[in-house]
């Protein structure tokens, strides 16, 4: 009788461990990501896996530093950034770790993967010439885009990682004299203080502030969905248009930049991070991801979206050209990037200011 109460009390404790357990499955993301459509795939994700996505969302300097003050026993699991350059700076500070995983070598393809594997590529953006549609774009480079339209270009601040990512890849593909002097131009250029997102810059071109806009790719996207009509943005892609610059046989390719994701060291819920990243890897959730935030797929087994491809067919794009850096050099290079920019003074064009 002993035994057998011996005998239940166990097989309730371990039935109990075992339901624990099976609550406890999540896994923790801490995204600098700010879009919608993210939620979706992490609901799918937890549908198909039974494991809870819990989320929590801050700029990428801070979520490092969260990481790191959380010691040895860190809340998150895996660090998702909308930009490589603070994907290399994660890796920099330590709070990466090594993933082997046969999914992730196929389906990313090594361009868009860390070097030790301690990042992956997940979705890729352009950053692109949003333009006037009075004007002909055809043509258009980063290098000759101040001889074509002279006084008439605008970007965001240069605080932006995507401006310093630009910049930085500038710095790997033209060297820094000559990506110094393509700074000095494009601010001397300006037609007004840059101020606002990047839809913004778009805006303002439609409302004749400017002729062309430095803007990510997935931003036009957005506006031309914008749904809103009491939106500032709504009905703006009716006079402005996307342009994908340096796309000629001689000319080094689109400033391509990805969002990505790694996992966190010591992470307490590895293997879901690890299931993560890799569902956020497959062809069909790639396919959602250009489809839904209208970016480019990583996997190239994944089509991009028919949007996305008519933007390619307008401009008779075949293929897109991309610039051929390995995306960890704009983490090397972000220094350099943002003193050429502040010694340029990006944010304050001396021909503006009174
Ligand atoms: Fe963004």
């Amino acid at each position: 009788m002993k035994k057998l109460l011996m005998f239940v009390v166990l097989a309730l404790s371990i039935f109990g461990l075992a339901a624990c357990q099976e609550s406890k499955q999540e896994v923790n993301v801490y995204t600098t990501r700010h879009y919608d459509s993210d939620d979706a795939l992490y609901a799918q994700f937890t549908e198909e896996t039974g494991i809870t996505v819990n989320i929590i969302n801050d700029k990428a300097p801070a979520l490092i530093e969260k990481v790191k003050a959380e010691g040895d026993v860190p809340q998150a699991d895996v660090f998702f950034s909308a930009d490589a350059g603070y994907l290399a700076l994660a890796k920099n500070e330590g709070i990466l770790q090594t993933v082997s995983s046969e999914i992730l070598a196929e389906n990313v393809p090594s361009k868009y993967q860390d070097v030790d594997d301690m990042w992956f590529g997940l979705t890729k953006r352009a950053r692109v010439f949003l333009y006037d549609k009075s004007i002909d774009p055809t043509g258009l480079t980063y290098e000759n885009v101040t001889t074509m339209f002279p006084g008439e270009i605008i970007a965001r601040s240069s605080s932006n990682i995507y401006n310093q990512s630009l910049v930085a890849s500038l710095v790997e593909v033209l060297g820094e004299d000559a990506a110094t002097i393509w700074v000095n131009e494009l601010v001397s250029n300006m037609a007004r203080v840059p101020e606002g997102n990047d839809r913004d810059q778009a805006v303002a071109v439609a409302n004749g502030d400017a002729k062309i806009a430095i803007a990510n790719s997935y931003y036009y996207g957005k506006l031309v969905n914008e749904s809103d009509e009491s939106s500032s943005y709504y009905g703006v892609t009716d006079t402005v248009g996307i342009y994908f610059p340096n796309q000629g046989e001689d000319e080094t390719g689109v400033h391509m930049n990805i969002s990505g994701a790694g996992v966190i060291k010591n992470a307490q819920n590895k293997d879901n991070a690890i299931k993560l990243i890799e569902f956020l890897s497959r062809t069909d959730v790639q396919e959602s991801f250009s489809a839904t935030n209208y970016e480019f797929p990583v996997n190239e087994s994944a089509n991009m979206s028919t949007l996305l491809q008519s933007w390619l067919d307008d401009q008779n794009v075949t293929e897109l050209k991309e610039q051929t850096i390995n995306l960890s050099v704009l983490g090397e290079h972000n220094e350099t990037a943002v003193i050429i920019m502040t010694n340029a003074s990006w944010d304050n064009p001396s021909h503006l200011s009174n």
